[in-house]
Order: C-alpha cells, then sequence, then structure tokens
C-alpha cells in the first residue's frame, strides 16, 4: 500500500482529499498544526473510510521537526502540500505570518522531498495567481499577474521555488493544481468547511446567514461590467476538487505527467455571479436568503472562471457536480452542524 503525506489534511480540502486518497487504497499519513482545523475531523474521516489515518501534529515552520518526521517516514511515495494560511484579506494585515507559513515550511518540506528517491509533489495553488485574467475562461497559458494579496504572492512564489527544485531534480516530479473556488461538503455531512470566526468566503456565509447566525448576506458591489453587476467565480465542489488531486498523484506515480512540473486548473467551467448563487441557494433549499448590497471588496476580481480543456484532455479529471449539488451539500453540512 503507498503512503502518501497530506500536509494541512485536517483542513477544508485536504480533509476531503484525505478521504478519496483512502477509497483509492493509499495509506494516508497527516501533518496538521490545528492553527485552522480541529482534531475531530479524524473521527470524521475515520466514519466515512473506516480507516483512521495516522495523524502528527507538527508545525512545518519547525526545520528539525520536518527532518525527523520525514526520518521517521522514509517509505513515502508522494505528498500533497495543503499547509498554508488563506485568508486573503489576514494576508494584507499579517504579510509576515504568511511568507514564513507559507513559504518557510513549503522550502522546508522540499528539502526534505529532493533527498527521497523520485518524489511526487501536489501543490495546492490557486486561480488568484491570473489576478483579473483579461480572457474567460483562464488558460493555465494566461499570464501570472501581480499578486492582488500576500496570500496569492505565496503562491505565485511557492510555484516558481518547486519549479526551480524540479530543474535541478529530474526526478522531481510536481503538479500544481490551480484551484478556483471551492464549496460545498461530504455528501455524509460528516466533514466540510468549518471556517473560524466570521467567514470570509461567500458559500459558508450564505449557509450561516440562513442558519440564523449572520443577520443578512453583504453582497460586495452590484455595479460591476457582468450581466447582473455581481462578481462571477468558478464554484467548485470540494469533493471534484479531492478526486482531482488523487488523479494528479496517481499521474505522477504511474510516470504519465508530459514534464516534472506541470500545472492545471481546476474548476468546472462555468461561472457564476453571486446573485446566481443565492438563487441556487434559494431553490435548492428552500429557504429565502436577506442580503443587501453594500460597497464593492478590495482586491476582488471581476470574473474568474476556469477553461478546463487541459485538466480534462491531459489530466484526465472532469467536474462532476453542479453548482446546485455543492450548494445543498454545504447546506446540508451547516444544518448538522448546527443541529438545525
Ligand atoms: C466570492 C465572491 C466576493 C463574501 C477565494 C479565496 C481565494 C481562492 C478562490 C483558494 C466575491 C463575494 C463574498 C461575502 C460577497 N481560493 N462575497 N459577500 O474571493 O473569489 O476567492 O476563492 O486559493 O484564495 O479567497 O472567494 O468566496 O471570498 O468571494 O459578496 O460575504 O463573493 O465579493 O465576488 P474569492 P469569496
Amino acid at each position: 500500500m503507498k503512503k502518501v503525506l497530506v500536509t494541512g489534511g485536517l483542513g477544508f480540502i485536504g480533509s476531503h482529499t484525505v478521504v478519496e486518497l483512502q477509497n483509492e487504497g493509499f495509506e494516508v499519513v497527516i501533518i496538521d498544526d490545528l492553527s485552522n482545523s480541529s482534531i475531530d475531523v479524524l473521527d470524521g474521516i475515520e466514519a466515512i473510510t473506516g480507516k483512521k489515518p495516522i495523524f502528527e501534529k507538527l508545525d512545518l515552520r519547525e526545520k528539525s521537526d520536518v527532518e525527523q518526521f520525514f526520518k521517521k517516514h522514509s517509505t513515502i511515495s508522494g505528498v500533497i502540500h495543503f499547509a498554508a494560511s488563506k485568508a486573503v484579506g489576514e494576508s494584507v494585515e499579517k504579510p509576515l505570518h504568511y511568507y514564513e507559513n507559507n513559504i518557510n515550511a513549503l522550502v522546508y518540506v522540499l528539502k526534505e522531498m529532493i533527498g527521497l528517491e523520485d518524489s511526487n509533489f501536489i501543490f495546492s495553488s490557486s486561480c488568484t495567481v491570473y489576478g483579473q485574467a483579461e480572457k474567460m475562461p483562464i488558460t493555465e497559458n494566461a499570464p501570472v499577474q501581480p499578486a492582488e494579496s500576500p496570500y496569492g504572492n505565496t503562491k505565485q512564489i511557492g510555484e516558481e521555488i518547486i519549479q526551480d527544485t524540479c530543474k535541478i531534480k529530474s526526478d522531481f516530479n510536481a503538479i500544481a493544481l490551480r484551484y478556483f473556488n471551492p464549496i460545498g461538503a461530504h455528501s455524509s455531512a460528516k466533514i466540510g468547511e468549518l471556517p473560524i470566526g466570521v467567514p470570509q468566503n461567500l458559500v459558508p456565509f450564505i449557509t450561516q446567514t440562513a442558519a440564523g447566525l449572520r443577520d443578512s448576506l453583504s453582497v460586495f458591489g452590484n455595479d460591476y461590467p457582468t450581466p447582473d453587476g455581481t462578481c462571477v467565480r468558478d464554484y467548485i465542489h470540494v469533493v471534484d476538487l479531492a478526486k482531482a488531486h488523487v488523479i494528479a498523484l496517481e499521474r505522477l506515480l504511474e510516470n504519465k505527467n508530459s514534464s516534472n512540473f506541470e500545472t492545471f486548473n481546476v474548476g468546472t467551467g462555468v461561472g457564476s455571479s453571486v446573485l446566481e448563487v443565492i438563487q441556487s441557494f434559494e431553490k435548492v433549499s428552500g429557504e429565502s436568503l436577506t442580503y443587501k448590497f453594500a460597497p464593492r471588496r478590495e482586491g476582488d476580481v471581476i470574473s474568474a472562471y476556469a477553461n478546463t480543456e487541459k485538466a480534462n484532455n491531459s489530466l484526465g479529471w472532469t467536474a462532476k457536480s453542479t453548482l446546485d449539488d455543492a450548494i445543498l451539500s454545504a447546506w446540508k453540512w451547516e444544518k448538522k452542524i448546527r443541529n438545525l
């Protein structure tokens, strides 16, 4: 059974990916520092798959701890690296925390991996590397634009660090998955998104408003040059996104990659406006949502949705769930954790 390390494996996307890895027969080792996740997620994963992953609480900024870990787990076939701080707004207020946590940790993991034989690395990247792309849908060749936030910059720098590592080590194979907007939860409602404090992202704010935790949703801007004036994004079901990680890892393990550094946009290819997301929620939940228009949010791009041809044709992955499916799963999860 191949052993895979998932850093940040108790987080939102990480935990869903651990489930899919176990479903595919991988042995999973999770590293998480629990700064933005809960140890209870381990029980949720086990409740779904019947298998409890090996878990080590570890801060990847501690170089010696990372070295010790790789000495102990020397038979790792691949690493899926989620561990990072990810709040765009927070990164503007605490840039040095973001550079330390997102860059130093990545470097320490890579330094251990290049010592392994034939190492395989999947990097959690982001569509934020494109900034406001000129052309929709966005292809992987779209120019990487100056980051709008330190968070986005850490993703760009991360990709460059990995690319430079691949250049000096031909048997170090990496794939950067550029996520669009991950939403939803596992159909079992045993794992899902657990935003700490006031949610920054649209969908958890919608479900918390409907659950009565928030008075109303503020729609940040309705004067954008889009069909209904609100921003357009590509909302992808987190389970579809998780499956893309397993397929990407298997691509490397089976030496199907065309070069030792590849990037793939992981989205549905469908752009949905904020108002369309609200309409989807009201349709699938039967609830009416209280919302009001508010000023634009600093740093928001007008529109971002993926051209998925490369992921569909080369990676052999396609998103299966619709916006309605994903929104319904998010609502089911919210009701579960609020005992509604
Ligand atoms: C979506 C739209 C908001 C909240 C996020 C991550 C980014 C990347 C992609 C991983 C925007 C609007 C939101 C609210 C609103 N993920 N909105 N009211 O900003 O596209 O990016 O996913 O790398 O890192 O930040 O997602 O959900 O915050 O916003 O009107 O209360 O919803 O203005 O138009 P975003 P989001």
